[in-house]
């Protein structure tokens, strides 16, 4: 039996992917730029048995069956076939922070499968080809094989890194405003919008210009510039869905309330910008002297649950650490 562990961090993007040029291959239709984030990370272990009968995950203890199940099945099926082997795995995965609330755990969780996965299976991938893998079950997961900053092009099959997170420190003050797992998952959320909102086609075609904006921003180190484009394409990216039919809503009274406290604070002189995914949580981005007081500012906002505050992660890497033992 071969037991692997890796670690991977997820991604919060700055500039979104929302909507796919390929639904069977999973391409993006959009270009985004994302900052791994060292707070949020998954664990998972892969383990290969040859006397099993079939593949089993579980994800923070609980057995995963029917579509959860499939995505995990789907992607090692890649890489049994990239191996030349037909073996089965027991996976054992873990976030330590909450799953499946629009706090992008797909992203850790898919990035963290392919490196375990392929390394169980015998194959040594660079973090591009495991990027690829990645990619195919969940677009996001592609940028999170790369600490720092990350880029996934408009119809790419992998990310590539853009710079490492020390080029641009940076916090990010993620505000989480609800509990429990959001309502319409990311897929059929962008295969809706895409299908039925008028906003779409205007979304993807000025994408690039932000995405652009944003990664000027990064390299070189304008937090204005940054802050500014990263806002607008979150606000894009949810108008989109706002004017689908009928319209997805993920922002919820808190989420509002989060951006006015952030939009208020910024005009009393605080640099902080907001940027919001498939969920009503709300990732401040700020420089690391103002993360305090951002802080302290998000937690006053009535309907706040709490914050993780964290910066850019590393890639993803084997680890020996034990899954079971996060919290
Ligand atoms: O990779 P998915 O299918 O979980 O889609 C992620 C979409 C957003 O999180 C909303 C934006 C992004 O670029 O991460």
């Amino acid at each position: 039996m071969t037991r692997i562990r890796a670690v991977a961090c997820s991604n919060i993007a700055l500039a979104k992917y929302w909507g796919k040029a390929s639904v069977a291959e999973n391409l993006p239709a959009t270009p985004s730029l994302s900052l791994t984030l060292a707070g949020l990370r998954t664990i998972t272990e892969v383990e290969i048995d040859p006397a099993l009968g079939r593949d089993h995950a579980q994800l923070d203890g609980v057995e995963l069956t029917g579509r959860p199940l499939e995505r995990v099945v789907q992607l090692l099926d890649r890489l049994r076939a990239r191996a030349g082997t037909s073996r089965f795995a027991r996976v054992v995965s873990r976030n330590d922070f909450p799953t499946a609330a629009g706090l992008a755990s797909s992203a850790s969780g898919f990035a963290a499968l392919a490196l375990a996965g392929a390394r169980a299976l015998g194959l040594d991938l660079s973090l591009e080809a495991l990027s690829d893998v990645a990619r195919a079950s969940s677009a996001s997961a592609a940028r999170s094989l790369f600490g720092g900053f990350a880029a996934l092009p408009a119809g790419g099959r992998t990310a590539e890194r853009v710079a490492p997170g020390d080029h641009f420190p940076l916090s990010m003050v993620v505000t989480l405003t609800a509990k429990g797992p959001k309502a319409i998952g990311s897929t059929q959320g962008m295969q809706h919008t895409a299908t039925t909102s008028p906003y779409y086609a205007p979304w993807v075609s000025h994408s690039p210009a932000l995405f652009d904006e944003v990664k000027r921003g990064v390299l070189e180190r304008d937090f204005e510039r940054l802050g500014t484009a990263m806002e607008q394409s979150a606000l894009m990216m949810h108008a989109s869905m706002l004017a689908a039919s009928p319209a997805v809503i993920y922002l919820t009274p808190t989420t509002l309330a989060v951006m006015a406290a952030v939009r208020e604070l910024r005009a009393r002189g605080t640099p902080a910008f907001y940027t919001m995914d498939a969920g009503p949580h709300v990732k401040v981005l700020t420089l690391p002297e103002h993360a305090a007081r951002v802080t302290a500012c998000v937690e006053g906002v009535p309907g706040v649950e709490r914050t993780i505050v964290t910066g850019a992660g590393p890639d993803a890497a084997l680890t020996d650490e034990d899954p079971r033992s996060l919290p």
